[in-house]
């Protein structure tokens, strides 16, 4: 258990002594004798073309290593080492978790099970190479002959949640070589349908995305988009140039009628969040180019060279895990912003929601027993400033404190003059107001005396963040942030001693719902077995009663 180590209740003990010091001290005491920038160059770290700023932390040195002790004695090196030596550490479904080998060079040492897997992964590599090229340049065509302007991702969670960022990150890469992407992940018809009103069949590729080929959004839309196709001039045998599938299922995409030719091949040794590094992310090659695609993978490795190889106390994910850990567990904060200054990455924090809470969203450790401590935060956040104007009211006076990661691009993708400054002094104002607070006296030193204000217009400060930089967004610093943060999240499963690598939560719902989905469409009598509490009972019956006076029930 790790509440059960020597480092972890030290924390305790120290936590104790530090909670309610204020970070601000450290800063304005530091001022004159140069402390407080030692503080920051102490606090700071650079990797793989991403600068952290972490002093705007409650740590002290002291609370600093006590956090790198607790990665120790949780056995953080090892099970990396694990995890890079392709052992099962997705105990749960007793595989490996070798994302990172998706990013190494074609000479990599990874095996999974005795068999190098670095082969089959350039060989996938160079079909998407090859595939994406010939789409892109017009070799490929569709049932006409004409070129293909608009590709559609069908696939959700992680077959659409890392693409679908990615592909928003780098549009200001897209040329007018590439395809217009778009990606379509909700089961809820208006999704595809307003999709379509948009797209000419004759110039639209399909790429069915799914790991399983099984998830039922994801093969529900992808019969409606067939349904489409045949229904606006294409002939069955016509389909195979406008359809190709992402999957590690080779038997179900046969079986859905895609020809196994055009399916681009993964591994189950690959959770679905951490594989936009494999074929998932073809349409990320399809709209930026495979060159641009490649410089993403070789960000990713170029952090995961450092996360395998920085001592601890220089390892950005590690510090960040250990940060989000000493927030969690020890101040007890139950969420976590991500706050991209960036609208390139506006994307980010729904695939972070993803990656981190259906990672670590768990109450069981490895072993089967109940973990004693919390795990993942509640994971939020939009681009900056739209939070400013929304959110950060509650961030910087609210009565729960949350812990803030800033995310910004030093040189902006696209702008127009004068906008990044503002952008940026945004940015690090947030971060500043939430560290420095603004006390009754600073207010009283303004002017500003109205009793009936004052209270209002304090801010307590002490609110924790962490500013990450990188100079320009381009594929490769791309990478690495998201490698980063996959890392961390690892880290953190780690010292919390649970599977990040499995979702057993997901199952439950999915299984309800069949049922559920017959007798709404009226295929069964309601609730024969008597099986619904009565509050569910009760909505199946409001929603057959209304679903019967619709003239056409919808089908599927
Ligand atoms: O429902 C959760 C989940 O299994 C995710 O883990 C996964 O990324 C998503 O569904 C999609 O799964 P698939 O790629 O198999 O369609």
């Amino acid at each position: 258990m790790p509440t059960d180590l020597h480092a972890w209740n030290a924390l305790l003990q120290h936590h104790d002594t530090i909670r309610d010091t204020p970070m601000r001290e450290w800063f304005d005491k530091g001022n004159d004798n140069g402390d407080a920038d030692r503080r920051v160059s102490t606090f700071s770290v650079e990797a793989a073309g991403l600068y952290l700023d972490f002093s705007k932390n409650r740590i002290t040195q002291e609370t600093f290593d006590l956090l790198m002790r607790l990665a120790e004695e949780a056995g953080v090196p090892c099970r990396r080492e694990a995890m890079f030596a392709g052992e099962h550490i997705n105990a749960t479904e007793d595989r490996a978790a070798l994302h990172v080998a998706l990013r190494a060079l074609p000479d990599a040492p990874f095996r999974v099970d005795g068999t190098s897997v670095m082969p089959g992964i350039h060989d996938v590599l160079r079909r998407m190479q090859s595939f994406s090229e010939r789409v892109r340049s017009g070799q490929w065509t569709g049932y006409t002959g004409e070129t293909i302007t608009d590709v559609v991702n069908i696939g959700i969670g992680g077959s659409d949640l890392g693409p679908r960022m990615v592909c928003r990150a780098l549009a200001h890469l897209a040329d007018r070589v590439g395809p217009r992407m778009h990606f379509v992940s909700n089961v809820d018809g208006t999704e595809l349908a307003e999709t379509l009103v948009r797209l000419n069949p004759a110039r639209t590729l399909v790429i069915v995305c799914s790991k399983t080929f099984t998830t039922l959004e994801t093969m529900a839309n992808a019969c409606s988009m067939r349904e489409w196709f045949l229904a606006n001039g294409v002939a069955e045998h016509q389909l195979a140039c406008h359809f190709v599938a992402v999957s590690t299922n080779t038997e179900a995409v046969r079986k859905f009628g895609i020809d196994p030719a055009n399916m681009f091949e993964f591994w189950d040794w690959i959770g679905g969040r951490f594989s936009l590094w494999s074929s998932v992310g073809l349409s990320i090659a399809l709209a930026v180019g495979f060159d641009a695609f490649e410089d993403l993978l070789r960000g990713g490795r170029a952090m995961d060279d450092h996360f395998r190889t920085a001592p601890l106390a220089q390892n950005m994910p590690v510090i960040m895990a250990m940060l989000g850990i000493w927030y969690r567990n020890f101040f007890n904060m139950p969420t976590s912003c991500m706050a991209p200054y960036s609208t390139s990455l506006e994307l980010f924090p729904a695939f972070l929601q993803q990656l981190e809470m259906e990672s670590n969203g768990k109450s069981v450790q490895l072993d089967g027993r109940r973990v004693r401590s919390h795990t993942s935060p509640v994971v939020w956040g939009t681009a900056g400033t739209n939070g400013q104007h929304a959110y950060f009211q509650m961030i910087h006076q609210g009565s729960q404190i949350v812990p803030v990661d800033f995310v910004a691009p030093l040189v902006p993708p696209r702008s127009l003059p004068g906008h990044h400054a503002k952008l940026l002094a945004n940015c690090f104002a947030q971060a500043e107001a939430l560290m420095r607070g603004r006390s009754t006296e600073e207010l009283h030193a303004a002017g500003i005396t109205d009793p009936a204000r004052v209270p209002h217009m304090v801010f307590e400060g002490n609110r924790p963040s962490n500013t990450l930089l990188m100079e320009d967004l381009t594929p490769h610093v791309l990478g690495a942030l998201i490698a980063l943060y996959e890392h961390r999240t690892f880290v953190q499963g780690v010292i919390w001693n649970i599977n990040s690598f499995d979702q057993w939560g997901v199952e439950l719902g999915k299984i309800l719902a069949r049922p559920i989905e017959g007798e709404l469409k009226g295929d069964s009598v309601a609730d024969t077995a008597g099986a619904h509490d009565a509050s569910t009972r009760a909505l199946i019956a409001r929603a057959r009663e209304v679903l019967s006076r619709q003239t056409s029930v919808p089908s599927n």
